[in-house]
């Protein structure tokens, strides 16, 4: 079974996509962290984010990647780089790597490989943009994750502060609206429901509660 999770930036939708990944037993996919390893070998060997530099390095490219329970490992060149990918260097890249057809053509036949192998055995919570759109559009369930901008904000702040970055709440949730808006309309993959999709939002919910809503419905069959 392939559960896939979409949804608006600072949703919850990766905390929640963790926690039905652990309950349910089944592996996580979180097609985030490849578009960050991509980035991570583009950075590395100092390739162009054109689609010319991806056509060139991506036939080359010693990826792998490994879904255990509730986690996502990536391997550049045989070394596990998976805690080094949240910087802004690497945040910046794989925003603009994600753009390039060829990368996105690349990264649809790894995760469709890992939905292939374990789709019925254990089963894959699947997390990410165009999870429910495009990877995987034949999904058994889909989610898509939303909470108004003011309580993303104020989740991000929250998030924020813990690592002793202090910002405005009314700047956290300009950003996120301007998100918002180039991520629903840019021109690859942009962010968008699958028409299937069943619209959780978690305004009020705390994040076990979140995760008890996908599980109830999932296992319920
Ligand atoms: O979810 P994240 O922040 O780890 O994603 C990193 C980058 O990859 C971000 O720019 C969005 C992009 N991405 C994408 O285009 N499609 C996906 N399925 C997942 C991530």
């Amino acid at each position: 079974m392939i559960v896939a999770i979409d949804g608006t930036a600072a949703s919850g939708k990766s905390t929640m996509a963790h926690q039905v990944a652990e309950v349910s037993g089944f592996v996580f996919m979180d097609s985030g962290v490849m578009y960050r390893a991509v980035a991570f070998g583009f950075l590395k060997y100092h390739i162009e984010s054109t689609e010319r530099g991806a056509a060139a390095y991506l036939p080359k490219m010693n990826l792998r990647v490994n879904c255990i329970q509730s986690r996502t490992k990536v391997y550049v060149d045989e070394e596990d780089v998976s805690s080094r990918l949240h910087t802004s260097r690497i945040t910046e890249m794989s925003s603009r790597i994600a753009m390039l057809k060829g990368v996105r053509e690349f990264l649809l036949e790894v995760q469709h490989e890992i939905g292939d192998r374990f789709d019925e055995d254990p089963g894959v919570v699947a997390v990410g943009r165009d999870i429910g759109t495009v990877v995987f559009p034949d999904a058994e369930w889909k989610f898509f994750v939303t909470a108004s901008p003011e309580v993303r904000a104020r989740r991000r702040l929250a998030e924020l502060s813990q690592t002793g970055i202090e910002t405005s709440f009314q700047e956290v949730c300009d950003a996120i609206i301007e998100r918002d808006r180039q991520d629903s309309q840019r021109v690859i993959a942009p962010l968008k429901k699958a028409s299937d999709a069943i619209v959780i939002n978690t305004d009020d919910l705390t994040p076990d509660e979140q995760a008890a809503v996908v599980l109830e419905y999932i296992l319920e069959r």
